[in-house]
């Protein structure tokens, strides 16, 4: 479930109750205004139907980000991998797991796993993960390491503010194409330059202006 009110909005019917009056109303209306659509997500971890576990999977056994979210590069979103991906190994692997029942009862219903979403933008907001693969960004910009995540968690708030100052300024988060899914890649001591240059001939100029995002 989404958080509606962060937090601290606990407090507001004590401050109203202990008389602090317009002035402190004032100020948080304020606080909410400009607080609220920085980080109210940061943090999210919803329980799963499944406790599969990223840190185990591309962790461990080192696969491919993409043997799972196989669209990811070439389609605006980064699928799910279907009860067959996972059946690929968990027919022979761990048969008997009492964890892995319900990806076996999915199977042999021929039912999807019902994974709960963790990020979620609004409708009006466009975003399009093949854009962001082809100009550069790395999955661990913004999911970070998820190779290290047990459940799944968000990390950046994907608030307007976040968008925009990787939009206006990208350069130090770019790297080579080839390097997107490696949640070890380091930049080069000429990251600057070499983003520059990386930049020009790729003719990378990601949207500031309203449309860009909001379609
Ligand atoms: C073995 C399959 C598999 C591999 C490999 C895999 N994932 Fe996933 N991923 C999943 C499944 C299943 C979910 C849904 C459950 C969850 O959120 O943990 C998921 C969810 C996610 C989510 C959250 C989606 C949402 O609901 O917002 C992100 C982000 C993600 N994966 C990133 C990655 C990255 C980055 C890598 C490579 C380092 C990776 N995944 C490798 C299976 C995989
Ligand atoms: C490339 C093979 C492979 C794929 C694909 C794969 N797994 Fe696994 N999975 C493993 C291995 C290997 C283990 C760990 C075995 C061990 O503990 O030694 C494991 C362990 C697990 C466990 C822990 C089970 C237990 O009893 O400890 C769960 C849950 C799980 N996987 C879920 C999934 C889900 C869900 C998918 C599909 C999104 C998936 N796996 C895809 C190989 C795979
Ligand atoms: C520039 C930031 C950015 C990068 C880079 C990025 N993602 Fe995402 N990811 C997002 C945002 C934002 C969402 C939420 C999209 C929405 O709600 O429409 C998301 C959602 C997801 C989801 C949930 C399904 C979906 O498409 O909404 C998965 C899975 C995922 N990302 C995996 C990945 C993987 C794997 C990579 C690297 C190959 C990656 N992402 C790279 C920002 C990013
Ligand atoms: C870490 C840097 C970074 C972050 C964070 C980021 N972007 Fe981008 N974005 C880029 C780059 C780089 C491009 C590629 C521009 C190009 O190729 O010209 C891009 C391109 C785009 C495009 C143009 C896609 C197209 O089809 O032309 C849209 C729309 C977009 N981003 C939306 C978003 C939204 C919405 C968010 C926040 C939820 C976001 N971006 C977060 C770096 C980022
Ligand atoms: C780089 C992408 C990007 C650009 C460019 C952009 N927006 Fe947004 N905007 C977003 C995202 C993502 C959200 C959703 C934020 C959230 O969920 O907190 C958003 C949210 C909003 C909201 C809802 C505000 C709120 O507090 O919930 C308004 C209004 C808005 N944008 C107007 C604009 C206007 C006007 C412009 C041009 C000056 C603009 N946006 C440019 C990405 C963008």
């Amino acid at each position: 479930m989404a958080q509606i009110f962060p937090k601290w909005a606990n407090w507001i019917p004590l401050i109203v109750l202990g008389g602090g009056g317009a002035l402190a109303l004032t100020a948080l209306a304020l606080l909410y205004y400009y607080g609220s659509p920085q980080n109210t997500q940061v943090g999210y971890r919803p329980p799963q139907p499944v406790h599969y576990s990223h840190r185990l999977h591309p962790g461990n056994l080192g696969l491919d980000c993409r043997y799972c979210h196989n669209q990811v590069e070439s389609s605006r979103f980064a699928n799910l991998p279907s009860v067959q991906t996972c059946m690929n190994c968990h027919k022979l692997i761990l048969r008997e797991s009492e964890l892995l029942k319900p990806v076996r009862d999915a199977w042999e219903n021929g039912q999807p796993i019902q994974w709960i979403r963790v990020h979620d933008l609004p409708d009006y907001a466009y975003f399009d993960h093949a854009a962001h693969l082809r100009g550069g960004v790395g999955c661990v910009t913004c999911h970070g390491e998820v190779v290290l995540m047990d459940t799944t968690i968000q990390i950046a708030p994907l608030s307007m503010g976040w968008c925009l100052d990787c939009h206006r300024n990208p350069e130090p988060n770019l790297r080579p194409t080839d390097q997107v899914v490696n949640m070890y890649w380091q930049p080069p001591e000429n990251q600057h330059e070499w983003a520059a240059d990386f930049r020009r001939k790729q003719n990378i100029n990601p949207p500031t202006d309203c449309s860009g995002c909001h379609r």
